[in-house]
């Protein structure tokens, strides 16, 4: 077997930011059939993507004094977020809130996800190297892994 290629952290995150962007614009032009499809999938990717950058990325910019002033604001959006996904969990699609639920979420993430590739990813790169970089990569992606099942059981409950 090749040896898998590891890529940084920032690339990753800004994949998943990119991800979700396309999930938001399906949810737009989507069907009511398929809405609870797409909003699961915004859900889970939702879900996983805000709790391994809280389990690595936000640790990993404790550690120093230009990225962790960061911190507690994107752990307040992160929380936001969270709010308004298990507020559209327990709608139907077809109720009237959800679309405007929906376009609060989509306000919020990408308020976030602006601030997160602005000013963060240049506060991080200021503080950490590419190798730094590269092992948080893969800590983040072992931190999905470990931690799916458990969103997968919260999209059920
Ligand atoms: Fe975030
Ligand atoms: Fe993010």
């Amino acid at each position: 077997m090749t040896t898998a290629r590891t890529q940084d952290i920032l690339s990753l995150i800004e994949a998943e930011h990119r991800q979700v962007e396309q999930l938001f614009t399906a949810v737009e032009t989507a069907g009511n059939n398929k809405l609870y499809d797409f909003f699961n999938q915004i859900y889970k990717a939702l879900n996983l993507h805000t709790r391994a950058e809280e389990l690595v990325f936000y640790p990993a910019m404790q550690e120093y004094e230009e990225t962790r002033k960061y911190i507690q604001e994107a752990e307040e959006e992160h929380e936001e977020a969270n709010v308004l996904l298990e507020e559209l969990k327990v709608l139907k699609p077809t109720d009237s809130e959800f679309k405007t639920k929906m376009s609060d979420l989509k306000k919020a993430v990408q308020h976030h996800v602006k601030e997160e590739e602005s000013e963060i990813f240049s506060a991080v790169r200021q503080c950490m190297n590419q190798e730094q970089l590269t092992q948080l990569g893969r800590e983040f992606q072992e931190a999905k892994a470990k931690i799916e099942q458990d969103v997968e059981i919260a999209m059920t409950t």
